[in-house]
């Protein structure tokens, strides 16, 4: 198996960006963006609030991001995200609705846990369809793997949750297995589209929308760190 520092789990490129993303990126951005480094950065430099804190690994577009800061003001929401097209379009919808709870790490998100981040430091941890990387060949690109789940585990506080989406059956099958095999997190009942306790309805993307129309259903797993002792 690579390197967890190696491995590359996206895909996407950055595509041409418009003269008002450029303008988003050099003008908004600095103010919200937590710069990668590698050592722990220290949280309180970035959040004047002591709400919940949220990492969403991959947020895309940001529809999500931005749903659940709008649904939960009081918390704290660090969108993570390589794709500058995707950053570009969150700072839209925090700028419009003027949302004041999310911070951007423009960075891989296994490094920046490896390097930022303290143990025990977040309540929820999110990752909504991830890339499932369909050819065998390129399974070993998936961001479920047994060294990133541990990362992820290490990086939730006692009692929180990693909360995955995916529509696609064979990836499902796969986070399943790594799970059950490592026994780090336990499962925790998600029912239909009530995902945990605060999460009272899922939101739903775009993203999510059209792979549902296209006949691929979502299916949502919720983990819970909690000692097996
Ligand atoms: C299939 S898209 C899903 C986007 C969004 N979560 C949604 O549900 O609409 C996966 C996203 O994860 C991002 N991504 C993949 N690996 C990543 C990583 N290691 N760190 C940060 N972002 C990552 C990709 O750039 C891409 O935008």
């Amino acid at each position: 198996m690579m390197d967890i520092l190696q491995r590359r789990t996206f895909g996407r490129k950055t595509v041409r960006l418009s003269k008002s993303q450029e303008k988003l990126l050099g003008s908004v951005l600095p103010d919200l963006e937590i710069p990668f480094c590698e050592d722990k950065i220290d949280l309180s430099r970035y959040f004047a609030e002591s709400g919940p804190l949220h990492l969403e690994i991959g947020f895309g577009d940001g529809e999500y991001t931005a749903a659940l800061s709008e649904r939960f003001p009081e918390h704290r929401i660090i969108g993570c995200e390589v794709f500058k097209n995707g950053i570009a379009a969150l700072l839209k919808l925090i700028e419009s609705k003027s949302l004041k709870n999310i911070r951007i790490l423009q960075k891989d998100a296994v490094i920046a846990l490896n390097h930022m981040f303290n143990k025990e430091t977040f309540d929820y941890i999110h990752l909504n369809h991830p890339d499932p990387w369909p050819k065998k060949r390129h399974h070993k690109r998936r961001i479920i793997q047994s060294d990133t789940v541990a990362l992820f585990e290490s990086a939730l506080k006692q009692g929180g949750e990693l909360l995955i989406s995916t529509d696609i059956c064979e990836y499902y099958s796969w986070i399943l297995e790594h799970m059950e095999e490592l026994k780090l997190l336990k499962r925790m009942p998600v029912s239909g589209r009530f995902l945990d306790s605060f999460n009272k309805e899922r939101i739903v993307t775009r993203f999510e929308r059209k792979g549902n129309e296209n006949g691929r259903e979502t299916r949502y797993l919720r983990y819970k760190k909690v000692s097996f002792s």
